[in-house]
């Protein structure tokens, strides 16, 4: 009888601390809004009891977060958030990362180039990331079709421009399949922690030590385009209208990144949902992520 009360204590305490979060958000948003991931960490803590959520905030009030997601170099935001999180003390046994939108391809970023550095990254959730670019612009549905072709010729010129590279944050995962070499020399960010330029071993590495990579695609998404970026697929190069998936690609096929290898050893997951982008019920994330990866 006492025995089996304190196995029961001993199990509640083992429990009693659950493993910690933290979030990145995504363009336009901040780590604080009381509509997003305010609201967002406060259903974490409500579903996970004494869970600690970290919400990033890159820069030091809530409005240079939001300046700093259309404005600050991710490579700077990388090594920004590196730091926040190493200096974290409730962050040093390890964590669960979970990115939205521009937020997945920076975490993952930080993972790859830090992630020897902090405490273990256990499963990475990414919802809605930009993994392979972009090449397209939001909300460019059939009806407005010329236009969006106009300004995405315009951003084809600029992208890769040094001084667009560094003053536009979304110009720096903007990815033209029409000419993958421009885009793998100048693309500073993407291409350079998708390993396209060279292979860094480091990156292969640390993304390995994750226990699970959990990509969540949107299926109505009408701001991400083309929406398969956020499994890893995209354009088969040279030409932007037949998309392949990551196991089609180069990138998957010579294991650049280690992807092919995760994939083999059962930690790649992917997951899609029918709404619009970062649309999801509290349902379905508690079934499908929060269950199987949070707790
Ligand atoms: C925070 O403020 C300091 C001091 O004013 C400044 O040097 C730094 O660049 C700011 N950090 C960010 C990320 O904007
Ligand atoms: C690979 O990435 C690590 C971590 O960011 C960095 O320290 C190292 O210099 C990189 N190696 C090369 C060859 O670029």
């Amino acid at each position: 009888m006492w025995s089996k009360i304190l196995l029961l204590f001993l199990i509640k305490n083992i429990n009693a601390d659950p493993t910690p979060i933290v979030l990145w958000h995504g363009m336009g948003d901040t780590c604080c809004f009381s509509f997003s991931l305010g609201s967002f960490k406060i259903f974490l803590q409500e579903q996970i009891p004494g869970v600690y959520v970290h919400s990033l905030r890159v820069g030091n009030s809530t409005v240079e977060d939001m300046e700093n997601g259309y404005f600050m170099y991710p490579n700077k935001q990388v090594d920004y958030v590196c730091d926040i999180i190493s200096k974290d003390p409730k962050l040093q046994n390890g964590f669960n990362a979970i990115g939205f939108s521009q937020g997945c391809q920076f975490f993952r970023a930080v993972i790859q180039r830090c992630g020897h550095r902090i405490g273990p990254v256990k499963n990475f959730i990414s919802l809605g990331g930009q993994h392979q670019g972009v090449y397209g612009l939001p909300h460019c549905g059939a009806l407005q079709h010329q236009s969006c072709d106009y300004v995405r010729k315009l951003l084809n010129y600029a992208a890769y421009y040094s001084w667009v590279q560094k003053s536009l944050v979304q110009a720096t995962y903007w990815h033209d399949p029409l000419d993958e070499d421009t885009y793998k020399s100048h693309s500073e960010f993407l291409a350079e922690i998708n390993n396209e330029r060279t292979i860094n071993t480091t990156y292969i590495e640390n993304l390995n030590n994750l226990n699970h990579f959990v990509l969540v695609k949107f299926d109505g998404d009408s701001i991400v385009q083309p929406k398969e970026t956020e499994w890893f697929g995209f354009y088969k190069p040279g030409q932007a209208k037949k998309l392949i998936t990551l196991q089609e690609s180069e990138l998957y096929l010579q294991d650049r990144l280690g992807l092919k290898r995760m994939d083999e050893a059962g930690k790649l997951v992917f997951l899609s949902v029918p709404g619009d982008h970062l649309r999801f019920s509290e349902d379905w994330f508690i079934q499908n992520v929060l269950e199987p990866y949070l707790i």
